[in-house]
């Protein structure tokens, strides 16, 4: 039996725990480290935090706390859209290892492919940004690096300039938004797909057809959803301030979802939210 322990293997040999903790939206301070001490505790060994979310000091001060030794650990963190460019990622990525207490990640992300700032340009800014980012990795600071929110033609336009491929790509993926055609693209590249928003935020937990099926397999909704996330073969990222809920969510490796019930998960396109389209945000 799979556990939260076990890892997939990105093209470049590292390993990357098939779970990870989500901490979008768990504010700095108390909240955010008693959080993702207690997902250590459970069992999590990957955590998912950004600049943005502008939780990094807690859940660095966590993952120290928790006395893990770091290589058992799988951190990521990401560029937030101010900071795109050669030298303002330099800064944001020393700023984010400073804050974290760290002195590598084991996944850095660019957050969003074309920032409003710089959606007139975006490819040459994206391809500075990712000159920065293969420095980064080459010096073993980012142990992988990657990409998060990115359609087929943003990786495509990063590859022209790109010595090192992108390992990862984060998607809002549930099933009311599959993300087929990227999620494809990403299979066809040997790039991981993360599933972001495996609970759709929390809306797809009152789905009827997701609460009869886990009333079926004796499971909560979120289990249902995390485990559909898992046997798709893709690395969910649910998020919790409930301890409870901590542990419920890592706890999905002891049943399987047979073809019919995935099926009828896979059909509930739209039900919860659509992926952003990143063209045409305001941010
Ligand atoms: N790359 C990106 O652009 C991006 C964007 C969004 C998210 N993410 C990442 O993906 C992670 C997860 O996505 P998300 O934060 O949108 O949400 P999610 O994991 O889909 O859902 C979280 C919501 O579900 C609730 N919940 C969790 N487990 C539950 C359970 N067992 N029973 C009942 N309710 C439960 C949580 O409540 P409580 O918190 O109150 O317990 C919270 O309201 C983020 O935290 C972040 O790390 C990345």
């Amino acid at each position: 039996m799979a556990g939260l322990s076990d890892t997939f293997t990105l093209t470049n040999g590292v390993k990357i725990p098939v779970i990870g903790f989500g901490t979008w939206q768990t504010p700095d301070g108390d909240v955010a480290y008693n959080s993702v001490l207690s997902a250590l505790k459970a069992g999590y060994r990957h955590i998912d935090t950004a600049a943005y979310y502008g939780n990094e000091e807690s859940v660095g001060k966590a993952i120290k706390d928790s006395g893990i030794p770091r290589k058992e650990l799988f951190v990521t963190t990401k560029l937030w859209n101010d900071d795109h460019g050669y030298e303002k990622t330099k800064m944001a990525f020393g700023k984010s290892l400073d804050r974290l207490g760290l002195d590598y990640v084991d996944l850095y992300l660019i957050h969003w492919p074309n920032p409003k700032e710089f959606r007139s340009n975006w490819q040459k800014t994206n391809a500075e940004t990712w000159k920065a980012m293969e420095e980064f990795y080459r010096e073993g600071q980012a142990k992988a690096i990657g990409v998060s929110n990115f359609r087929a033609k943003h990786i495509d336009a990063l590859l022209e300039t790109a010595e090192i491929a992108p390992m990862v790509n984060q998607l809002f993926l549930n099933p009311s938004d599959m993300e087929t055609g990227i999620v494809d693209f990403n299979d066809d590249h040997d790039i991981l797909t993360e599933a972001y928003s495996p609970l759709g935020t929390g809306n797809l937990l009152k789905l009827q057809p997701v609460q009869e099926i886990a009333k079926k397999y004796n499971k909560s909704a979120a289990q249902i959803l995390i485990r559909w996330s898992f046997q798709h073969g893709f690395v969910p990222l649910p998020k919790s301030t409930h301890e409870e809920y901590i542990k419920q969510n890592g706890d999905i490796f002891d049943f399987e979802i047979d073809k019919s019930d995935m099926q009828t998960l896979d059909g509930l396109q739209g039900k919860a939210g659509l992926a952003i389209d990143p063209d045409t945000t305001d941010f």
